[in-house]
């Protein structure tokens, strides 16, 4: 990739079209699934390489659960399995692991995974990877309006206290905005994926479904975001908009 591009700070990639890309190969759709990860382990080590620092990956959201009983095992048994077995590159770059969402009501043993993933990387300094499992803007926003009532309740934090960074700082976790979200498979959607810190991102949809969104799509992805012009409610930059 050329080094004069700007490479976003955060980025969100919706992994979507998991379950078309293997009916399209006549195959069963968690094989999709099975196939997302080994592009993500490649995206992962990729994103690392070119200095994206914050990356927030829609894994799994609350209403994820709705699925077939069979589609949701098969799900939190890859969760188990890749952070145990698959994740090894992010020890490797140095990559370290967190999680937004409601912990129940996923498995122990999916919980336990996660647990053992954010202790043995909590002091890498690299990408951080934010890994939204069991998440839901809505259930977040619910979440931390809770969360800051007991402060309010406990007479930790007084009204004054509550301002927009007050609330950054409560959510799941507390990472910078996004800059960039990108869903693959075409679909024209957020789907209650961080809404609150999606607020200013510039939004790219390839077409292509998750398991073929290599490194090369996402280089494209980077070319992209530096045609946009951010503005941020601003003026205008007429350099660019020409
Ligand atoms: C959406 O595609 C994908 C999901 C709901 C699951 C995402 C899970 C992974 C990429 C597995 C690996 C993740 C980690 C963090 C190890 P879809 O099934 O809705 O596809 P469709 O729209 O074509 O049916």
């Amino acid at each position: 990739m050329k080094d004069e591009l700007i490479i976003p700070n955060h980025v969100g990639i919706i992994m979507d079209g998991n379950g078309r890309w293997a009916k399209e190969r006549g195959m069963v759709r968690t094989m999709g699934h099975k196939n997302a990860v080994k592009t993500l382990k490649s995206l992962c080590i990729h994103m690392a390489d070119v200095g994206v620092k914050y990356c927030s990956l829609y894994a799994f959201s609350t209403e994820n659960f709705k699925r077939d009983k069979s589609e949701v095992n098969y799900l939190m048994n890859l969760f188990i399995e890749s952070f145990k077995k698959e994740f090894d590159f992010i020890k490797e770059k140095h990559i370290k692991v967190v999680f937004s969402g409601r912990r129940k009501p996923l498995p122990d043993k999916v919980l336990e995974a996660m647990d053992e993933l954010v202790r043995d990387t909590k002091n890498y300094t690299n990408l951080v990877l934010n890994i939204c499992l069991n998440y839901g803007s809505h259930a977040e926003i619910v979440d931390t309006t809770k969360k800051i009532c007991e402060l309010y309740k406990n007479n930790q934090i007084t009204l004054e206290d509550i301002d927009e960074d007050f609330i950054s700082h409560n959510l799941y976790q507390d990472l910078p905005p996004l800059d960039f979200v990108i869903r693959t498979s075409g679909e024209l959607r957020l789907s209650n994926f961080m809404m609150w810190q999606a607020s200013y991102a510039e939004f790219y949809f390839p077409k292509v479904y998750f398991p073929d969104f290599n490194s090369k799509e996402f280089d494209k992805a980077i070319i992209e975001f530096n045609k946009r012009n951010r503005r941020f409610g601003g003026i205008k930059d007429e350099k660019k908009s020409s």
